[in-house]
């Protein structure tokens, strides 16, 4: 599967796990993990479909290492990102635990922007 349908089909995947989220919230009027629902919703679905658009319509970008280096990171980073963050939010754990584990997800998130800025800077 090309580096832009792994991203479109996966940020459809976290759409449809955000939008449940959201109907949840909705149905039982308990909205204190909406910043989960948010989160989910904008970093699964709003950016992942962003990179996958920027990937399909940029010749060559797809195809270079920092790209997939990007789509490594970003799927791990925020995965954990999400998981922690709901973790977090519902206080399954103490907070100087999850605080710097999800420090850790953070800046592996922003590593693969770096990758990506850098990617599209050599070939955009
Ligand atoms: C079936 C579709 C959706 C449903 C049923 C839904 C439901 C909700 C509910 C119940 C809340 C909480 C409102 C409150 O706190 O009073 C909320 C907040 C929010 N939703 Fe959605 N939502 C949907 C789609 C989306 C989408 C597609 C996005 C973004 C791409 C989004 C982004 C947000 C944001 C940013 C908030 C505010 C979070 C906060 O206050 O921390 N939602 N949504």
């Amino acid at each position: 599967m090309s580096l832009s349908k792994s991203f479109l089909i996966l940020g459809a995947l976290y759409l449809l796990v955000g939008l449940s989220f959201g109907i949840f919230m909705g149905a039982t009027q308990e909205f204190d993990l909406a910043p989960v629902h948010a989160h989910i919703n904008l970093v699964g679905f709003t950016l992942m479909t962003l990179f996958g658009i920027v990937y399909r319509i940029i010749p060559g970008l797809a195809e270079t290492t920092l790209a997939k280096v990007h789509f490594w990171l970003f799927q791990i980073g925020a995965f954990f990102l999400l998981v922690l963050l709901f973790a977090l939010l519902s206080r399954m754990g103490p907070e100087a635990t999850l605080g710097p584990i999800m420090a850790v997800a953070e800046v592996v998130v922003l590593a693969s922007i770096v990758a990506f800025l850098v990617n599209l800077w050599q070939k955009a």
